[in-house]
């Protein structure tokens, strides 16, 4: 499914879960992944792992929410590859907390790095789309953002944010040849789910149509098809991957 070869695919939040998978799946159809988080022994590690089987992965490290240093790295980045095709805004936190407990720092960690960090990340990337006229943008969202979830007015909001980027930016570079798409994962089987109770997944569990939560493959899929030189006339969607949470 899907050929990258001499593609260049910039993942944020790469180090582990859904991020790291999708580098993973990138590099074996042949792309030349740059992979970035905030730890650089951990992206290292992520990146070499990709190098031992063979593909072709790029580490950085970078704060999406530090404007200063999204610059740096981005510009690091740029004197080892050429362009940068595929951007995959994908590096998220979550903060939960009631409304009437929740802190300032705990709205403002979230809303930064989900949301400002996708700014700043991609406003930078997208020039060089531009320039080249062409690319394919695709952000991490979440079914919060569409249903809601108490514990969440932060994380929900961010995500919620996220859809109207997408739309708003496809509109202003679709002349580009770049196409902006977002996916809404429900649960799935990451770092960010494995604090969650056994009962609370189990309750989960029966309240969604598949029966499962999801898997960081199932995500990843769906990444590589808006990715596609295929998914050239898809612009501006949401991809729910949620097992039918929200349809
Ligand atoms: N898991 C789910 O159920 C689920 C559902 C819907 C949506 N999502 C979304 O999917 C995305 C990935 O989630 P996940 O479950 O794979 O999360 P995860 O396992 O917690 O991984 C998050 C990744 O983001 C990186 N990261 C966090 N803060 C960062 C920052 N400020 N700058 C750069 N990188 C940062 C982390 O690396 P470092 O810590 O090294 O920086 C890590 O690589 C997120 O946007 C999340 O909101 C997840």
């Amino acid at each position: 499914m899907h050929d990258f070869s001499n593609q260049v695919v910039l993942i944020t939040g790469a180090s582990r879960g859904i991020g790291r998978k999708v580098a993973e799946e990138f590099a074996s159809r042949g792309a030349y992944v740059v992979m970035t988080s905030r730890s650089q022994a951990h992206i290292e590690a992520a990146a070499q792992e990709i190098r031992e089987k063979g593909g072709e992965a790029l580490a950085a490290v970078m704060d999406v929410g530090q404007p200063d240093q999204v610059q740096s790295a981005l510009s690091g980045i740029g004197e080892n590859v050429e362009k940068v095709d595929i951007l995959v805004n994908n590096a998220g936190v979550a903060r939960d907390n009631l409304i009437l407990r929740m802190k300032e720092e705990e709205w403002a960690q979230v809303l930064r790095t989900n949301l400002d960090g996708l700014f700043y990340v991609t406003r930078q990337v997208v020039a060089g789309m531009v320039r080249q006229r062409y690319g394919r943008v695709i952000n991490i969202t979440s079914v919060v953002a569409q249903t809601g979830n108490p514990g969440q007015v932060n994380y929900a909001s961010s995500k919620a944010g996220i859809i109207g980027f997408t739309k708003a930016l496809a509109r202003e570079v679709a002349s580009r040849n770049i196409t902006v798409n977002a996916i809404a994962p429900g649960w799935i089987e990451t770092d960010m789910t494995a604090e969650m109770r056994p009962k609370m997944k189990e309750e989960l569990r029966k309240n969604i149509p598949l029966k499962r939560l999801g898997s960081v493959e199932d995500v990843a899929h769906g990444v590589l098809f808006l990715a596609s030189k295929e998914a050239g006339y898809v612009t501006g969607h949401v991809l729910n991957i949620n097992g039918g949470m929200y349809m």
